[in-house]
């Protein structure tokens, strides 16, 4: 009790500090926002207990990939899986008995999961495959690195030591999502979110052995929550703002399946907004208390955008202009915290010339509007995606059996 309390203060005093930053900061407002006064009748499960996501994580992964840290058992369980890819493959023969029984239940897709959506979810994430790809990758990696505990997670944890090897790891996920497949028979999906969710239990156990971490267990629901609203959240929020044409059954069906990936990933049914309206709610609940600057989250950050100015160039895409994009998908407030410059050239250049590329291949303008530098960017972004498909088919992702080394 009395570290739950320590916790809470903990806790409280990194949002006031965000909140702050936010301009929202009137006691009230704060004590408000934290609580946990999102609904789970607003869920897909429709209803549930109801618990404050910050103290609740993965029942069933956790005390499971624990034991097979303990046991020694995680190298040639990794071996195992390495070749487990598709699907609707069969675990492979020799994994533990108490793994086995888990993951075949864990690879199960939901009840609720719906074919007909998944397949325009689809259809959707390849037409706007640049833009979600943009959002997802360079966006949602520079949001990531705004929110303390997963950028101290990622950075004090093992893959933080080759940042590179991380992004493709991830991006492993990000692609399978967005795979025609996903969920079908032949894709991916399924089998890369239950070993992120291996990933996860053993980082929660291990992330705490470590003398760099100190703060209680990691990655609650409520973070796998915030993580979750930086991708289709924030994604769709910055298509609208765009006004790229999305008809409600699109809209429907992106949320579905990220829907269907958070089960995938160990976030309980309670969680999982329902709809839209339910999700903005939900993110604008958690995302204000959860976001805020760390040194971590900065080096990360100048990490990140390094390599994305070397994977795009030569010759297209300066770091500046890295930085101008990053910050242009982000806004002014996350860029700060990431400790991104301001490029007094690029800024405003971006900001007038992106909407009208994608006015232009949304076929609401002609090209003669549109500004040279709009393609540098999309050439950028087509470059950046092909080197971390390249990447994600070389790696794996595997359950770490240490954290950062030093
Ligand atoms: C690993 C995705 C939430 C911290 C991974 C991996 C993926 C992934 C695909 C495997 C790649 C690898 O092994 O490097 C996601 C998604 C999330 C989510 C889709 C939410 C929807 C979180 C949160 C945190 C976190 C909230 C921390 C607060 C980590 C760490 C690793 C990891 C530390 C392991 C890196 C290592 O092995 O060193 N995640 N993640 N993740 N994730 Fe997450």
């Amino acid at each position: 009790m009395a570290e739950l309390s320590r916790r809470r203060i903990l806790v409280s005093g990194g949002a006031l500090g965000a909140l702050g930053a936010l301009g929202m900061a009137s006691p009230a407002q704060a004590r408000s926002l934290m609580e946990w006064t999102w609904a789970p009748s607003g869920s897909v499960a429709g209803s549930g207990a109801g618990d404050d996501p910050r103290w609740v994580w993965d029942e069933e992964a956790d005390p499971l990939v624990a034991s097979l840290l303990d046991r020694g058992a995680v190298p040639e369980v990794n071996r195992l899986l390495r070749d487990w890819t598709r699907n609707d493959q069969p675990l492979p023969e020799g994994l533990p008995e108490d793994l086995r029984a888990f993951m075949e239940s864990a690879r199960q897709p939901p009840s609720w999961a719906d074919h007909g959506k998944l397949n325009i979810a689809a259809r959707f994430n390849e037409s706007r495959g640049l833009y979600l790809n943009l959002l997802n990758g360079v966006g949602g990696g520079m949001l990531s690195t705004a929110i303390p505990k997963e950028a101290r997670a990622v950075y004090y944890s093992k893959g933080g030591a080759d940042m590179e090897d991380r992004v493709a790891k991830t991006s492993i996920l990000g692609f399978a999502v967005g795979a025609p497949n996903a969920y079908r028979p032949g894709g991916s999906c399924a089998v890369e979110a239950v070993k992120t969710r291996l990933v996860h239990a053993a980082v929660r156990h291990l992330l705490q052995q470590s003398p760099h971490w100190g703060g209680g267990i990691p990655i609650s629901q409520e973070d796998m929550l915030v993580t979750w609203h930086t991708l289709p959240t924030f994604a769709m929020r910055k298509m609208l703002e765009w006004k790229v044409p999305i008809t409600a059954a699109e809209s429907e069906a992106y949320l579905h399946v990220w829907q269907v990936t958070a089960h995938m990933l160990g976030i309980k049914d309670e969680y999982i907004p329902a709809t839209w309206d339910a999700a903005n709610a939900q993110s604008a609940q958690i995302l204000p208390r959860n976001m805020g600057p760390t040194p971590e989250g900065v080096e990360l950050t100048d990490i990140l955008l390094g390599q994305l100015a070397e994977q795009t160039s030569p010759g297209s895409i300066s770091r500046p202009l890295c930085d101008a994009l990053a910050r242009y998908l982000v806004g002014d407030q996350v860029a700060d915290w990431d400790g991104i410059g301001r490029e007094p050239v690029w800024d405003p250049l971006i900001s007038s010339a992106w909407p009208k590329l994608v006015k232009f291949r949304e076929g609401l303008i002609p090209l003669p509007l549109v500004p040279q530098v709009a393609w540098v960017i999309d050439e950028a972004a087509r470059r950046y995606i092909l080197f971390y498909l390249t990447k994600g088919k070389e790696t794996k992702i595997e359950i770490p059996t240490t954290n950062r080394p030093g």
